[in-house]
């Protein structure tokens, strides 16, 4: 069984090792133009030349939760592609989402402000029943992110394509009910996947539904949110501030009005970074399970493209 490995940005050598371990009869091998013809191909975000160049590949092992720089290629009918799923990323938003939720809440930017000049008072208490957090995509992501803003015991509720069902969760689903889960919703959280049917989805007309004073925390793709009515919203005083992980263009261009904005917190696309010992235990498991005709979770629908 031939193996081939490409990660734009990323250095390969450490997963060669890894995946060479764990598949020891395997002939595992980093993908550059032109290489010998493969059955797997593991990859983050590959070029068109890699699909097109190998017409046998039997799967594609996708390097992280989303699968949208896999699916914008042309592939040919019928070739699975697998995504990693939780691989220790769902912790990790977990975290993310919890600790930007709290630093927005309990006003602890203001409060470092004070602290710094020397400035001493409490503030007002705000009361959780107030500040409802809707989660946009009630996946392998957003369920655990919602379990853990629950536990914190703010209101919580969740919107996904099919409905769900989720305890301490007032679930929502589908294009005919994403009104009503915006307009009662203070903090909003993207964790839906890229496609054509969520592009675009965080604009002027579906943040304005939000509560005033509304916050938005997106770590799910740049291409969620139409950058121009954020700051509009943002200067309108309907929407108090944002934190933001991923970016149309990623880098951020350094002449982005995003930069040096205040009222937005920014990081570099690594809310949930893509663990290597967990992603290449999954991924081998899934791929020996393949070898065997057995069915593997984590199969992206291309009519769905997630
Ligand atoms: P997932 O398990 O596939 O969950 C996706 C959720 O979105 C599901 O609940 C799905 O609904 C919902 N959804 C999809 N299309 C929808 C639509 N048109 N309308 C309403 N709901 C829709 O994905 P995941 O593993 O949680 O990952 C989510 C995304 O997080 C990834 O696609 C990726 O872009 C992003 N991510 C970002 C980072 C980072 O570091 N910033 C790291 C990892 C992942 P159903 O439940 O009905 O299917
Ligand atoms: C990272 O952005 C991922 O999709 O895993």
């Amino acid at each position: 069984m031939r193996i081939l490995i490409y990660g734009a940005g990323m250095r390969v050598e450490p997963w060669l090792a890894d995946l060479r371990a764990a598949l020891p009869t395997a002939d595992v091998a980093e993908w550059t133009p032109g290489a010998a013809p493969a059955d797997y191909a593991i990859v983050w975000a590959p070029p068109q030349q890699l699909i097109d160049e190998q017409p046998g590949l039997r799967a594609i092992f996708n390097l992280g939760a989303g699968v949208d720089p896999v699916m914008k290629l042309r592939l040919p009918a019928g070739l699975p592609v697998v995504r990693m799923e939780d691989a220790g990323m769902a912790v990790q938003m977990a975290e993310y989402v919890c600790h930007a939720l709290i630093r927005h809440f309990r006003e602890l930017d203001g409060y470092e402000h004070d602290m710094r000049a020397r400035r001493w008072g409490v503030r007002k208490p705000r009361e959780r029943k107030d500040w409802p957090v809707g989660i946009l995509g009630l996946g392998v992501l957003g369920q655990r992110v919602a379990r853990a803003v629950a536990s914190f015991e703010f209101p919580v509720r969740g919107w996904s394509r099919t409905p769900r069902v989720m305890d301490g969760v007032e679930c929502f689903a589908g294009p005919d009910q994403l009104d009503a889960f915006l307009a009662g919703t203070r903090v909003l959280v993207c964790l839906l996947p890229l496609t054509a049917d969520t592009a675009d989805i965080l604009n002027r007309r579906t943040l304005g539904r939000l509560l005033p004073g509304a916050y938005l925390i997106n770590i799910a793709r740049g291409a969620h949110l139409v950058d121009d009515d954020l700051l509009a919203l943002l200067d309108s005083g309907h929407m108090a501030g944002a934190t933001l992980d991923v970016f149309r263009t990623e880098p951020l261009p350094l002449d982005h009005p995003f930069w040096g904005d205040a009222r937005i917190t920014l990081t570099p696309h690594g809310a949930a970074r893509t663990l290597r010992e967990a992603s290449v235990t999954q991924i081998v498991g899934k791929l020996v399970a393949l070898e065997r005709g057995e069915p593997v979770a984590g199969v992206v629908d291309p009519t769905r493209g997630y």
